[in-house]
């Protein structure tokens, strides 16, 4: 079978930052304004008054202390309380290409692979910017890529699916080497006003090279040992928004139309799926946890991967270990195990072996175990 091997990555890091303190200022002059201007059916007990949100609620429950945004006047104005993200002309390139086409040309760069050289590009990611044509088409396009384009959606866990695709078009002789991009401006998906859940999220792109290792040019490539994916019906992440969204006109901007979760549930009934899932794909590989250096696990929750890391080893992960972005990436839906990898990865030795794992709404989840070339 042929070897399939990750020759390279990239990572887009929007240029403005929001803090904890900057978003929770935002959102509680929200609350006041909110209130105040119900402030008598508030008083008669019709209508029940908005809470304050908590820097310190954040970081206890997520581990996060800022994420990067496209925009950040919008969001942190608590009239609007929602990114500026000016329409383009058709012409023009779109956002979300502009966003992926910055992390692909980094990850093109590590690879030594030029865009002419990529027949396949998979643009994998939670949200996408429209119906048609597929932003992977328009990214192809303007990269100057041959072969085919196609997006997909697996939300948090579009990277490793992607990744799958592409490993697999490869060994079909579908495609010879293939980009595989994860642009997310999840931002613009997620509810500012919602005190659960206004601080979950941060935008952000990447980008990996997947080639056969025979003819692979990187000097800081990993191996593809196997993969292993799993998905099961949930609908405690959701998001109804959709093209049949424009037949119902008075709903068709209620705040179900963007994220919503109950973190909760989802925190109960993932992890252990999670933990089942790498569990079994280590041993298939005839692997232990402890033989695995790192794993670059999605990063939603501290907590969650602490948790997760622990069960497997069966003692306290150290930090080399179980690299986290989510303090200043927050979660970046299916990027975050990629920002992992890019961020954490170039000290490991040749023969020195890493996890990928995403996990998130579907639910879905997907394991790739790596080896450094
Ligand atoms: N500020 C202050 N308090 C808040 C708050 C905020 N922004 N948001 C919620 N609270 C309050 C709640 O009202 C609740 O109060 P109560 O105990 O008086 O009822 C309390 O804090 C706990 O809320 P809860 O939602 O149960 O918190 P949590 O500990 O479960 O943390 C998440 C919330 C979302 C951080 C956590 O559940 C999580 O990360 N889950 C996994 C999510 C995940 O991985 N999703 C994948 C998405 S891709």
């Amino acid at each position: 079978m042929t070897d399939i091997v990750i020759s390279g990555s990239g990572l887009y890091t929007p240029p403005h930052s929001i803090s904890n303190d900057e978003l929770v200022q935002a959102f509680n002059q929200y609350v006041d304004r909110y209130n105040t201007r119900h402030k008598d059916e508030i008083a008669d007990g019709t209508l029940t008054p908005l809470e304050y949100s908590s820097s310190e609620f954040i970081i206890k429950a997520s581990g996060i202390k800022s994420r990067f945004v496209v925009d950040k006047e919008g969001i942190l104005d608590p009239r609007r309380m929602r990114p500026k993200i000016p329409e383009r002309a058709d012409e023009e390139l779109s956002l979300l290409s502009e966003i992926g086409v910055a992390a692909a040309e980094q990850a093109l760069e590590r690879a030594r692979r030029k865009a002419e050289e990529i027949d396949l590009v998979i643009v994998a990611c939670s949200n996408l910017q429209r119906a048609y044509p597929a932003i992977a088409i328009e990214i192809q396009q303007h990269l100057g890529c041959s072969g085919y384009g196609y997006d997909m959606n697996v939300a948090c866990s579009s990277a490793t699916f992607g990744m799958g695709a592409a490993a697999d078009a490869i060994r079909s002789g579908n495609a010879r080497c293939a980009l595989v991009i994860n642009p997310e401006i999840t931002s613009a998906h997620l509810n500012f006003r919602d005190r659960d859940s206004h601080f979950i999220f941060g935008d952000v792109a990447t980008a990996l090279v997947v080639e056969a290792e025979a003819g692979c040019r990187s000097d800081s490539a990993f191996r593809i040992l196997g993969s292993k994916f799993k998905t099961q019906f949930s609908n405690n992440i959701r998001n109804n928004f959709g093209f049949m969204n424009n037949c119902h006109a008075e709903t068709r901007d209620s705040s179900d139309k963007l994220f919503r979760q109950n973190g909760r549930k989802v925190f109960k009934e993932l992890l252990p799926l999670v933990g089942s899932v790498i569990h079994e794909h280590l041993q298939q590989m005839q692997l232990q946890a402890s033989d695995i250096k790192r794993y670059w696990l999605h990063q939603a929750n501290l907590t969650m991967n602490l948790f997760a890391a622990k069960k497997l080893l069966g003692r306290e992960p150290n930090e080399q270990e179980l690299p986290i972005v989510l303090d200043r990436y927050a979660n970046t839906s299916s990027a975050g195990s990629v920002i992992a990898f890019h961020l954490y990865s170039d000290d490991l030795q040749p023969g020195d072996k890493g996890l990928m794992s995403s996990f998130g709404a579907g639910y879905s989840v997907g394991s790739v175990i790596l080896e450094r070339c």
